[in-house]
């Protein structure tokens, strides 16, 4: 059934990967309610809504967007957000397909959020014993902008990249610019004046269902797309064992149901943030 939540309506999703939309018509889920899409015969993306069994729909906001066609239920109050790196002409384009997990789209972010993970979910690439520890950052939401970012942080990873077998402290900075949308860069290991971005765009399809794609603007020259896909697939199928198995599968906003500790700085702001938007999609909140 479609949400009535306003808050998750009214923002843009990632609902396709625009390479494979044609015209022959999909039809898949956002927010509980069906949505077909596909190409007209100028090739623009087509979004519509689908509202009863007998085939009647509305025509709904369609825009192609880093690779993906994006679409809302609802009146955004302002457009996609932007990345700067998409505009970079030497940057590689990995898109890296969809994953469909059994969680809330919103434990998804906050699992991306996670450096405290990296040790023990990416052993040996992300993380590794016995550099368990979460420096000190900074988070916060940019009332300017309406985002989450989480800023100064550092964490000593055994790989980093694609290109690295040694490891080092990295440098991330993490930003959240729309409730189902997480953005991570990185100083780039091959071009340290400059950063990778890597964003994970999150289509809720159920309260308790979602998909999510992995995109990455990338300055590396070496690297093979199927290394580089590899990489962040290892990574991210890693993820989803731990994101699934989260309890509740909805994403707690009472403070106190989960106990943060300093390496949580980012999810209180995300949560809190969430919770001024009167978001309910996907939290155990009442609906
Ligand atoms: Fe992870």
């Amino acid at each position: 059934m479609k949400t009535t939540d306003r808050a998750a309506l009214d923002e843009w999703y990632a609902v396709a990967t625009a390479a494979e939309l044609g015209q022959a018509p999909v039809v898949t889920r956002l927010l509980g309610q069906d949505i077909e899409l596909c190409r007209d015969e100028a090739g623009a993306p087509v979004v519509r809504e689908i509202l009863d069994d007998g085939g009647r729909s509305r025509a709904l906001p369609a825009q192609e967007r880093y690779g993906c066609v994006w679409t809302t239920l609802g009146r955004p109050n302002k457009d996609i957000f932007d990345i700067a790196e998409s505009h970079e002409a030497d940057r590689r384009f990995v898109p890296c397909g969809w994953v469909r997990m059994r969680a809330s789209g919103l434990r998804v972010v906050e699992n991306f959020l996670d450096m405290a993970h990296f040790p023990f979910v990416h052993t040996d690439i992300l993380g590794s014993e016995p550099h368990t520890e979460v420096p000190r950052y900074l988070s916060e939401i940019r009332r300017d902008v309406d985002e989450v970012w989480a800023t100064n942080c550092t964490f000593f990873q055994p790989r980093i990249a694609a290109t690295e077998s040694s490891g080092d402290f990295v440098h991330l900075t993490y930003r959240v610019p729309s409730p189902f949308v997480v953005m991570l860069y990185r100083v780039c290991p091959s071009a340290p004046d400059r950063l990778d971005a890597i964003a994970l765009f999150i289509q809720p399809i159920e309260e308790d269902l979602c998909r999510a794609q992995p995109v990455m603007y990338l300055v590396d020259a070496t690297s093979t797309d199927t290394a580089l896909l590899n990489f962040e697939q290892v990574i991210f199928l890693q993820d989803r064992i731990i994101v699934e198995n989260q309890r509740p599968l909805l994403l707690p906003l009472e403070p106190r149901l989960e106990i943060p500790t300093r390496a949580d700085g980012s999810s209180v702001a995300y949560r809190r943030w969430l919770k001024e938007k009167g978001l309910r999609f996907g939290t155990t909140g009442a609906h």
